[in-house]
């Protein structure tokens, strides 16, 4: 109780100046911060300074489904920062990584190999990005150099990341320091012909064709590989259509492009298998992970790789240095120990059973809000699910985000944490959600958007 109102004490004098809040709109937020600083959390609610309750409608973000405070992680992260806390990753390991890696690759499609460890989404896109280029310059095909990504992708905030992915205010202020010979894919959502669609849309495989377009533009020759996250999360939920990924695995294959799943959400559970490889059934080349691998307590990332790939680098003398990459966490012996117990719980919770179950439930809530005011479309996958609304006009001109805003605040108001971009509202609920905690969810949403038309 001391310690509660401790915390308290200390946000009723909160200053706020010196922290620069990423994607954040700092200004707005300032004025008011104090409905917004989380206090503390426990399963799948956090309780903010001010004492409300918030339902954690996109666990954390996309990153914490087993819920906070879980006791199993909570344990074997404080049992290892006192076993061993640091351990150097360069020249040097420790027990709980090597296994780590295999209980991943265990975990990973059929044909994975090899787990290469970073600390962020971000770190695991800019290692992928540099392992394609590097494998084809060790085969002998050093032109193999060119990158395509796709419109509306988000691979994170590295340079490599910010060049392959399609969002435009995440490059534009950047320009200048965008890779040179980078491509993009067409994204593949239409409203006209995939609106309320419910799991995968059936249009819209033939966008994959565009990769042969860029193929005959540049050569098979000179393009090391392609990425692209199964489902778009952060770009508001855009659903693979069916048959899309297989072509372009079939594409790729053909011309000897590497095929990268940025997986960062998609990876762990959140489709209701370990990957989005195995429930859309097509194998990459690469995973990129992050987020739920650790259930958010500690971070880190990386990127499972084929054999072939890495096999590729194991020339040359023993003692020479096969991959000159890396960072002074990669395989952190916590982050690691939050990771097993992570698998762990992941295993004994049967988590993507409850996804599986779950898939539904969410389902069958999210599309009633279809006829609701101002909603224009609504998608689901998995445990995730997507509410589109209208732009709020000003003298005809759109203000893009200011209604998803309002939605956002009025929700919090009534207990619920959402995430939006733009005028999309996102909800991926914990794993551990109950049926009437979805509906719930869904039923504040209705009264949000309502209250806010
Ligand atoms: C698909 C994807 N890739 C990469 C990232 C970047 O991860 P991080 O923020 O951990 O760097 C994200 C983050 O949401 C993501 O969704």
């Amino acid at each position: 109780m001391k310690h509660e109102t401790a915390v308290m004490e200390q946000a009723t004098r909160l200053r706020t100046e010196a922290y620069w809040m990423p994607f954040t709109h700092n200004r707005y937020l300032k004025k008011n911060p104090r409905s917004r600083i989380l206090a503390r959390a426990e399963g799948a609610y956090y309780t903010t300074v001010e004492g409300r309750r918030l339902f954690d409608c996109v666990s954390g973000m996309w990153c914490c489904p087993l819920g906070h405070g879980h006791p199993k992680i909570a344990e074997a992260v404080a049992r290892q920062v006192k076993e061993l806390d640091y351990s150097p990753a360069f020249q040097m390991g420790h027990p709980k990584i090597f296994s780590l890696a295999e209980r991943i690759v265990r975990l990973a499609p059929a044909g994975m190999g090899q787990v290469f460890f970073a600390n962020s989404g971000s770190e695991a896109v800019d290692t992928a990005l540099k392992i394609a280029v590097a494998y084809h310059r060790m085969k002998g095909e050093a032109a193999r150099t060119r990158l395509i990504g796709r419109e509306r992708g988000y691979h994170g905030v590295g340079i490599g990341g910010i060049s392959v992915g399609g969002i435009a205010p995440n490059r534009k202020m950047f320009a200048p320091l965008l890779l040179q010979g980078i491509d993009h894919l067409p994204h593949t959502y239409n409203a006209a012909e995939m609106a309320f669609s419910r799991g995968q849309p059936k249009w819209g495989a033939h966008l994959a064709d565009e990769l042969e377009r860029l193929v005959a533009l540049h050569d098979a020759s000179t393009i090391a590989a392609v990425i692209v996250e199964p489902v778009q999360g952060s770009a508001g939920v855009i659903v693979p259509p069916a048959g899309y990924l297989e072509r372009l695995r079939a594409i790729c294959d053909k011309h000897g492009i590497l095929l990268i799943f940025d997986e960062v959400i998609t990876g762990f559970g959140r489709l209701g298998e370990p990957f989005g490889a195995q429930r859309f059934g097509v194998v990459p080349d690469m995973i990129t992970f992050a987020k739920i691998v650790t259930n958010g307590v500690i971070p880190m990332g990386g990127v499972i790789v084929k054999p072939a790939i890495h096999d590729a680098f194991m020339t040359g003398p023993e003692t020479a240095v096969e991959l000159f990459h890396g960072y002074t966490y990669s395989g952190h012996p916590v982050a690691a120990a939050a990771a097993h117990a992570t698998l762990d719980a992941i295993e004994e919770e049967a988590s993507f059973k409850q996804v599986r179950e779950l898939e539904p439930v969410l389902e069958r809530a999210a599309h009633s809000l279809k006829g609701e005011p101002g909603v224009s479309d609504i998608r689901n996958i998995g445990l995730v699910a997507a509410i589109e609304l209208e732009p709020l006009r000003e003298n005809v001109q759109a203000r893009p985000g200011a209604r998803a805003l309002k939605v956002f605040e009025r929700a919090m108001e009534d207990g619920m944490l959402f995430r939006f971009t733009g005028d999309i509202i996102a909800m991926a609920p914990p794993f551990i959600s109950t049926q009437t905690e979805i509906g719930r969810m869904v039923e504040v949403l209705r009264g949000a958007i309502r209250a806010t038309h």
